[in-house]
């Protein structure tokens, strides 16, 4: 068999005829060699045009995962023939959530996994469950020529692969885990899938380190990215959803991961809500609209005296861009002198929305606890605010305040403009900038009565 070579980058899989000192994608000395087969390179997918009045109507027939968290991130179940990535760091709970889905659907699952073996994963499963499965078939391989051929033999409804940084094919010489092993198995994977109808959960490790080809290598190719994420040290995992050809994105499952596996969270907020400090200042809760469904969340911050000549800034679940774009706001419109304070601040319960409609919670917390007024822990402050101070309208607002008054909420601060429109038993309470918002704190209007 032939061999080409070509030059890969491991950041971002360009493929280069030679090395280059820097990639198109900036990353410098990032370019490894790797060999490819002339037979891999002329083998391709038979094409063949259809007009699209000839397509018959796609009949999407989903697969009921067994878990609602689960089934609302992918859309409403797995899509036949559908490739899904689940991403996430090692330890997290990948292989879990995946075995828990195997184990309660209809129809024979093949679960391929290049990391355990299968008394291992019958330990994993025991743990979950006390009646196992018999249409559940295990196979500890990561060759991905077998594992095709076991598809063809045992005909699965589901099939997974845990995880692509252990499978390789026997097409290329390079090592499992490098990127044209992860993109080339992917390739095939798809191909498999698309072929045979065959829905594919693929697992991909996410490391830190970067030695193992991420999974951004194959997300173009899958249908559904979805990210788990999670502090290790706590029981929180969201499943978030990055791209979804057949549902939303950006939508969130929860889970608590508990002894016997994974345990779905169906009221988050009440849950992020649980131990929340009446008095405290510092405290603001704010609200995002995620996917199909608004979450409310506690924001907190706390500003302490800083050293001479240096604040610190620092934030966790808050970009710090836009932390420090806040108090830039915070101190040029509404006169709040920051300079001598550090600042922290923190969305608690380990969540990382990449949301901009708490800037009103965080900028209000900050000065709750600057000014020492507490916020009543009874209203609910959304709002994303600009350069100049005023408040934008946040998307979904009618929906927030309907789960602010599902959760027993009494005032909802949010942007005039919203407020103008919106009907709601709450009270509403419109702001319009940066300035007023800070005024009426200090005039304790959104300071709980009692
Ligand atoms: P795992 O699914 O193996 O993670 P990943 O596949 O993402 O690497 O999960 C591993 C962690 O989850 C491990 O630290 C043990 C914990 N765990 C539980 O707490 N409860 C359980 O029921 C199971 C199966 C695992
Ligand atoms: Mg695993």
């Amino acid at each position: 068999m032939k061999n080409s070579t070509v030059f890969v980058c491991q950041e971002c899989g360009y493929e280069s005829p030679k090395w280059m000192g820097q990639c198109v994608c900036g990353a410098w000395n990032s370019f490894i060699e790797e060999k490819i087969s002339s037979e891999k390179r002329s083998r391709s997918m038979q094409g063949n045009a259809v007009k699209l009045s000839d397509v018959e109507s796609a009949q999407k027939t989903r697969i009921d995962t067994g878990i609602g968290e689960f089934n609302r991130v992918l859309g409403g179940g797995v899509v036949a023939g559908s490739l899904v990535l689940i991403a996430g760091e090692p330890g997290i709970g990948k292989s879990t959530l995946i075995l828990q889905a195997a184990m309660n659907i209809k129809g024979s699952v093949l679960y391929v996994s290049g990391e355990e073996s299968e008394e291992q994963i019958k330990i994993r499963g025991d743990r979950i469950r006390k009646e196992l499965p018999d249409n559940l078939y295990l196979m500890s391989e990561t060759n991905l020529e077998h594992i095709i051929e076991t598809v063809d033999r045992i005909r699965p409804q589901l099939l997974i692969i845990d995880s692509i940084q252990t499978t390789y094919t026997d097409a290329l010489d390079s090592a499992a885990g490098s990127v044209s092993q992860v993109r080339s198995c992917g390739h095939e994977l798809m191909k498999l899938g698309k072929m045979k109808g065959i829905p594919i959960f693929i697992v991909a490790h996410v490391t830190k380190s970067g030695d193992l080809a991420g999974p951004k290598i194959i997300e173009h190719l899958v249908d559904c990215v979805l990210q788990f994420t999670g502090e290790r040290n706590q029981d929180l995992r969201i499943l978030r959803s990055n791209k979804n050809r057949f549902g939303t994105t950006s939508e969130i499952g929860a889970f608590d991961m508990g002894e016997g596996g994974l345990i779905e969270i169906e009221n988050l907020s009440r849950n992020l809500l649980d131990d929340i400090n009446t008095s405290a200042t510092g405290s603001a809760i704010s609200a995002i609209y995620e996917g199909t469904r608004p979450l409310i969340m506690e924001i907190q911050a706390l500003t302490a005296p800083a050293n001479v000549g240096f604040a610190r800034r620092s934030s966790i679940g808050v970009e710090l861009a836009r932390l420090n774009m806040i108090i830039a706001v915070l101190e040029r419109k509404a006169g709040l002198s920051l300079i001598d304070k550090d600042v922290y601040v923190n969305i608690v319960g380990g969540l990382r929305p990449d949301a901009i409609s708490f800037d009103l919670a965080v900028a209000l917390a900050i000065c709750s606890s600057a000014k020492e007024i507490p916020l009543s822990n009874e209203a609910l402050f959304v709002g994303e605010v600009g350069l100049t101070g005023d408040f934008r309208s946040v998307q979904h607002a009618d929906k927030i305040a309907k789960e602010a008054e599902r959760l027993g909420f009494k005032k909802l601060v949010l942007p005039k403009k919203n407020a103008d429109k919106l009907k709601s038993k709450i009270s509403l309470i419109g702001v319009s900038n940066i300035t007023e918002a800070v005024e009426k704190l200090s005039q304790r209007v959104f300071t709980s009565q009692e």
